[in-house]
C-alpha cells in the first residue's frame, strides 16, 4: 500500500487554504489521504501562533507525536505555519521527532521536503519570497474531499504592513502582495467548473488589495487592479453566484468598494470588520489608524448603501492600560454599531511586538471579568438580531449534516449558520424560511419551488442580521486537511 498523510490545521482560514494547498501537492505527489493520524506515515502540524494558547498546542502537540512516530517506522513529521516561520530551524533543534519545517511562502517545497525526510535528512525552509507565483498551488484534487463543499477560499493577498502594536501576523506571513488579477480569475473560473457556487476572498487586509501597486503606478505591470474591480471581474464568472472576502481592514475602504455592497448582487450583505477596540487611546497604542467615530462612520456609509447589511467584528480587551472607561467605550462601540457576532479575545501578549514591551498590563482577573462582560452583552445583541430574521425568506448553501439526526446545516448570504430539516446534498442553495432564532443558529424551513434569491434592499432596522465572520481569530480548532484571516 501506497504512503499516506494527515495534516492537522490550527488557526485561520489562511493555514486551512495551505493545508487544502499541500493536500493537493501530496496527493499529486502520489501519497494517500489518511482518515486519521494512527492511519498515516506523514503528519504535518499547521500551527498558529495569534496567541499563546494556539502556539503552546504545538509544544503539547509534538510532545504526543514521539510515540505516535515510534509505533510505525518510517514514519515522518512535519511543522507547518507561523511558528515554523518564526522559529525556523529552531525547531529541529529543539525536537528531535521533526523532521521537517516549511515557512508559509514556501508550500511547494513540501513533496521535496517529505522525499528528503525519507532519506533521513532533516531540513527547514522558511524563505519570505515576493514571487506571486507562490499563490498558484491548486487546491483541487480528485482524491481530495472538499472541505467546504459549494465554497471555497481564494487567496488574493497575502502579508500584511500594518504592524498593530499586538500583532505577530506581519512576521509571519511576510509582507503585502498582491497576487495578479488575472491569476486569481483562473483559479474562480477552474473552481466554479467544479461545482463550487461561493468564493471568499482571501487576505489578512483583503481590501487593501493592489494598493501598493496602484499607488506606485506599478498595477499593470503587476497585473492587479482596485478590490472592488477585483470583485466586478469575479462576480462576472459564470456559476459563481456568491463572493464574500475576509478580513478587510477599516484604514481600506474606498468608494467604489462601499458602492460595490450597494449595487453588485452577488455581494453578499455581510462584513467582518475587526474595530479591536471603541476607544481612541487604546486603538492609538494599538496602531490602528481610525477613530471610534470613523469606524462608527463607516458602518453607517456601508448601511447606506446596503441597508441590511450585517456587520460582525473582532474585540481585544485587556490590553497594555486599557482603563475601565475604555473597556466602557468598547462597550459603548458595540450597542452602537450592533454587531451581529463578535469574535472576543483576551490580549495576549506576542514576542517581538511592540506591544510586548508596553509595562502597564492589565491584570488577568480585570481581562477576564470584561471578556465575559462584552460576550454578555453580544450575546444579547445576536439573539436579538437572530430573532428579528424570524419570519425572513433566506438562501442557504448547505454545507453538511445539522446537529440534529435528518438535519442539514449551511450559512445563508449573512453568513448565519441555517439548521433546517431536508434531503439535499451538500454545495445545493436552497431557498428557506427562517421559522426560529437560537443564540448561536437560526432554524429554517425549506421552502419549494427554488427560486433565485433577492434579498431585501432596504429594512427598517438597518442593525440586524448577520453572521459571525470568520478573520484570522475564527475557529481555532484542529481539523484535518480541510478547515479559515486577522485584521
Ligand atoms: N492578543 C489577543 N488577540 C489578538 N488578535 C491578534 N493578535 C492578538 C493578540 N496578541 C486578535 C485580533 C485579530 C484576531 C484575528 O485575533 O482581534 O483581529
Ligand atoms: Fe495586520 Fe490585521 Fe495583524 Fe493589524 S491585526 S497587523 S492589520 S494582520
Amino acid at each position: 500500500m501506497g504512503r499516506s498523510f494527515y495534516i492537522r490545521t490550527y488557526g485561520c482560514q489562511m493555514n486551512a487554504l495551505d493545508s487544502q494547498k499541500v493536500a493537493a501537492l501530496l496527493c499529486s505527489a502520489g501519497y494517500g489521504v489518511a482518515e486519521q493520524s494512527e492511519d498515516a506515515d506523514l503528519l504535518i502540524v499547521n500551527t498558529c501562533s495569534i496567541r499563546d494558547k494556539a502556539e503552546q498546542r504545538l509544544y503539547s502537540d509534538l510532545g504526543r507525536l514521539r510515540a505516535w512516530k515510534r509505533e510505525r517506522p518510517g514514519r515522518v513529521i512535519g511543522v507547518a505555519g507561523c511558528v515554523a516561520q518564526q522559529e525556523g530551524d529552531a525547531i529541529l533543534r529543539r525536537f528531535a521527532a521533526v523532521d521537517f519545517v516549511y515557512g508559509t511562502h514556501n508550500l511547494r517545497l513540501v513533496p521535496a521536503l517529505v522525499a528528503a525526510a525519507e532519506q533521513g535528512e532533516r531540513s527547514a525552509r522558511t524563505a519570505e519570497s515576493r514571487d506571486p507565483g507562490r499563490f498558484d498551488v491548486p487546491q483541487l484534487h480528485p482524491d481530495l474531499p472538499s472541505a467546504t463543499p459549494g465554497r471555497a477560499f481564494v487567496t488574493v493577498m497575502e502579508g500584511c504592513d500594518m504592524f498593530c502594536t499586538f500583532c505577530i501576523v506581519p512576521r509571519t506571513r511576510g509582507r503585502e502582495i498582491s497576487r495578479p488579477a488575472a491569476a486569481i480569475e483562473a483559479e474562480v473560473r477552474e473552481l466554479a467548473a467544479a461545482g463550487v457556487r461561493e468564493i471568499a476572498l482571501l487576505g489578512q487586509t483583503v481590501n487593501a488589495y493592489g494598493r501598493h501597486d496602484l499607488r506606485r503606478g506599478h498595477a499593470e505591470m503587476a497585473g492587479t487592479e482596485s478590490f472592488a474591480a477585483l470583485i466586478g471581474r469575479l462576480a462576472a464568472v459564470p456559476g459563481i453566484e456568491r463572493i464574500r472576502y475576509t478580513s478587510p481592514h477599516p484604514s481600506f475602504f474606498d468608494a467604489a468598494l462601499v458602492r460595490a455592497h450597494g449595487e453588485e448582487d452577488k455581494l453578499c450583505p455581510h462584513v467582518h470588520l475587526p474595530a479591536q477596540s471603541g476607544s481612541d487611546a487604546v486603538l492609538e497604542r494599538m496602531r490602528r489608524p481610525y477613530t471610534a467615530t470613523e469606524y462608527r462612520a463607516l458602518c453607517d456609509r456601508l448601511r447606506v448603501a446596503r441597508p441590511d447589511l450585517a456587520i460582525t467584528t473582532d474585540l481585544i480587551v485587556g490590553f497594555p492600560g486599557e482603563t475601565d472607561a475604555d473597556f466602557r467605550a468598547t462597550l459603548a462601540l458595540v450597542r452602537d454599531v450592533a454587531f451581529c457576532d463578535a469574535y472576543t479575545f483576551k490580549y495576549s501578549p506576542r514576542p517581538g511586538t511592540r506591544a510586548a514591551e508596553f509595562d502597564d498590563a492589565v491584570a488577568p482577573e480585570v481581562a477576564q471579568a470584561r471578556l465575559e462582560e462584552l460576550q454578555d452583552l453580544q450575546r444579547s445583541l445576536t439573539l436579538a438580531a437572530h430573532r428579528r430574521r424570524i419570519g425572513e425568506e433566506t438562501q442557504v448553501l448547505v454545507e453538511g449534516t445539522g446537529r440534529h439526526a435528518g438535519q442539514v446545516s449551511g450559512r445563508d448570504p449573512y453568513h448565519r449558520v441555517v439548521n433546517l430539516a431536508a434531503e439535499v446534498e451538500p454545495g445545493e442553495l436552497i431557498r428557506v424560511r427562517v421559522v426560529e432564532a437560537t443564540p448561536h443558529s437560526l432554524i429554517g424551513e425549506p421552502l419549494a419551488p427554488p427560486r433565485p434569491f433577492a434579498p431585501a434592499k432596504s429594512v427598517k432596522n438597518p442593525p440586524s442580521q448577520a453572521d459571525e465572520g470568520q478573520c484570522l481569530g475564527a475557529g481555532f480548532s484542529p481539523s484535518t486537511i480541510n478547515a479559515t484571516s486577522a485584521s
